[in-house]
């Protein structure tokens, strides 16, 4: 069995939809959702979908010693999906290339401290782009700098608001992140 343990920080679409694909996988478990914000929407997903979830405060994860020892039971990997504090390096380094996160842009850029949700996508309308997209990465100890596993992008008009930017990222999020996940844990 291979066991998943999921960090969110907001909604928690990307964690739910990761659990709906490994529903019907025998050999993988969602073992926990875990998350720093005690009203995140996620926890009601958790809930809903019968996975275990808990709460910790960003000073219990600074001090990590709880957190690192419930993965080291509860988890093989590690998903980011929209946490947004800096996982500590102690579980960075008993957790080596098994730590996988989703970032909605195309890294190096838009990436870096402050770079989450709707910021990227208003920087990216800013910029006027013609593309964006999404990247899924291994974690390091600095922000996004992880190497990358996987890409895909998506084209923008200059009509596109920074709603339908994160709209156009969304679909590509629901119809990658669980595949590339399944690819990476059955290596
Ligand atoms: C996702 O778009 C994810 O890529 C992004 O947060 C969103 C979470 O949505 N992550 C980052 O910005 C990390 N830097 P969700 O809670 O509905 O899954």
């Amino acid at each position: 069995m291979i066991k998943i343990a999921i960090l969110a920080s907001g909604s928690g679409s990307n964690a739910e939809n990761i659990a709906q694909y490994f529903s019907t996988h025998k050999n993988v478990k969602i073992t926990y959702i875990l998350s720093n914000k005690k009203d995140a929407f996620v926890l009601e997903r958790a809930k809903k979908l019968g996975i275990k979830s808990k709460v910790f405060s960003n000073k219990e994860m600074k001090e990590q010693v709880d957190l690192l020892n419930l993965l080291k039971v509860e988890a093989d990997f590690i998903i980011l999906a929209g946490f947004l504090l800096k996982v500590p390096e102690n579980i960075i380094k008993a957790f080596p290339d098994k730590i996988i996160n989703i970032h909605p842009a195309l890294l190096p850029n838009y990436g870096g401290k402050g770079m989450y949700g709707m910021h990227v996508h208003r920087a990216v309308k800013e910029n006027n782009e013609k593309e964006t997209g999404i990247t899924i990465h291994y974690v390091n100890e600095n922000y996004d700098e992880g190497a990358i596993i996987f890409q895909a992008s998506t084209a923008l008009t200059s009509e596109d608001t920074a709603e339908d930017i994160a709209a156009k990222i969304h679909l590509l999020e629901q119809e990658h992140f669980p595949k590339v996940i399944d690819g990476v844990i059955n290596k």
